[in-house]
């Protein structure tokens, strides 16, 4: 069981709650100073600290400056008998895990101490998990189902197809994933099939002989080919025509190529990681995607979910960029005023990392003292915060409108039918709302 440090100079009150506490099967140290509970702390392991708000000497809140300090991430109760929300709100600030009331409730002051525990070491089991992709950026439990994935993919010659919004890290993915397996000292070719036109493709793809058409002046070897041994990677792979689905889907089957123009056939060993923003289920039913090829490609399956559905992951990749372009525009890594990480947090992303990465570069260049403040944001991030365009200078009914329909989105996740009915309106007219103020994509239209 946990051993817990408990600070009050009330001694009647710090006999009750420590035996309570005893019988539940903690360890309690106790002290009447904050002095004399830095000397416990700096000797013995605790779980979690609770503390009173008043003390003689160094008072609850020097102690958890002090705490914070010596980056020493004990969760912290604080107890107090003088509720005031001033003394709340600095607390939590200086990273106090909850903050109570006394006299305490038994039953709630149990409940905020076990869970306090248990949160700490979560957060300590997390950090102890070692990544073998370092390169991505990602605490959440979603990412952290697709490390392993990836992981296990890895080791394997299997076909993946990864799936994800525009910017998720579909092609970081792949290139980890190549880094990791066996054929990492071997080529990982990239073939984005929506840059090179359609009659060249094939070409590109599976090579040419000398003559086989016209302008084919020399033989060439095929990207398929130049990857043996290695990866390929078919970037938005919805994209790809018909033919050359039939095309491919031989290759996948045989395991054989054939340049245009020769009759010669070339075992090649290639394992395809195939990537798209597209729902290629619906493009299968819309007759462009066929079928028996999604099967072989899609042998095992990464989808990439949108930042704004992993927001807890925002916060560490703001700090990765942060370190990332002030490293690359040598600049101090510079600091952020607190309503900047809320903004972050709160935006709809709909750019995903990408959007992030270059929005916190932008800042990063702009902020001339070190220091990144709202203003350093792009506008749309901004006014994201809603109410503040509505304070500050707005009398523009449209503005109004747009700053509320905003409020309405975020505070919903986005979810318009949701978002609708905390505005009083239909969704089909929040949706021409939507459109109206530019917060629809040109796909979300149709
Ligand atoms: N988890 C992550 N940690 C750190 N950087 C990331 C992460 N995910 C993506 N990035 C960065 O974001 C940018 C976009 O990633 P990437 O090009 O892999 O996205 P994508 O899904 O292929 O996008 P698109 O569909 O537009 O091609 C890259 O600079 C990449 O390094
Ligand atoms: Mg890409």
């Amino acid at each position: 069981m946990a051993n817990i440090l408990y600070i009050d100079d009330e001694i009647s009150a710090l006999k009750a709650i420590s035996a309570i506490l005893r019988k539940e099967g903690y360890t309690v140290f106790t002290s009447t100073t904050a002095e004399e509970g830095m000397e416990v702390l700096k000797t013995t392991t605790i779980e979690c600290i609770l503390l009173d708000y008043r003390l003689p000497g160094m008072d609850g809140i020097d102690l958890l400056r002090w705490l914070k300090h010596c980056e020493m991430s004990i969760p912290t109760v604080m107890l107090t008998a003088y509720g005031t929300i001033e003394k709340a709100v600095e607390a939590m600030k200086l990273g106090a895990y909850h903050y109570l009331i006394k006299p305490v409730d038994t039953e709630l002051l149990l409940n905020v101490i076990k869970e306090a525990i248990e949160k700490s070491k979560g957060i300590q089991k997390l950090e102890k998990i070692e990544t073998p992709f370092p390169e991505i950026i990602g605490k959440s439990k979603t990412i952290q189902e697709i490390f392993y994935i990836m992981q296990m993919v890895a080791e394997s010659n299997a076909n993946v197809l990864i799936t994800g919004e525009s910017g998720t890290g579909k092609e970081l993915v792949a290139r980890a994933i190549h880094k990791n397996s066996l054929r990492k000292s071997k080529p990982f070719i990239i073939v984005d099939c929506t840059t090179i036109p359609e009659n060249l493709l094939e070409s590109e793809l599976f090579g040419h002989e000398k003559g086989a058409f016209t302008g084919a002046t020399e033989r060439k070897t095929g990207l398929i080919e130049l990857a043996n041994e290695g990866t390929v990677f078919l970037d938005e792979i919805g994209e790809l025509p018909m033919l050359l689905q039939k095309k491919l889907l031989r290759f996948l089957q045989e395991k054989e190529i054939q340049r245009i123009g020769s009759t010669q056939r070339i075992k090649v060993d290639v394992r395809v990681i195939s990537a798209t923003n597209k729902d290629l289920e619906k493009a299968i039913k819309e007759g462009s995607f066929r079928e028996d090829l999604y099967w072989r490609l899609n042998v095992v399956r990464i989808n990439l979910p949108p930042l704004r559905e992993r927001k807890e992951d925002i916060p560490l990749l703001v700090n990765h960029f942060l370190n990332k372009f002030s490293k690359e525009n040598n600049k101090p890594i510079p600091q952020l005023e607190p309503e900047v990480m809320n903004a972050l947090i709160n935006y709809y992303w709909p750019g995903n990392i990408r959007e992030l990465a270059n929005v916190i570069e932008r800042a990063v260049v702009l902020s001339p003292s070190g220091l990144i403040s709202i203003k350093h944001l792009p506008r749309r991030i901004q006014e994201n915060t809603g109410w503040t365009i509505i304070k500050e200078n707005t009398f523009n009914l449209l503005e109004v409108e747009k700053a509320l329909i905003l409020k309405a989105l975020n505070s919903t996740g986005w979810n318009q039918t949701k978002a609708a009915e905390i505005l009083g309106i239909s969704r089909k007219q929040l949706r021409t709302k939507m459109k109206h103020h530019g917060f629809l994509t040109q796909s979300e239209e149709e």
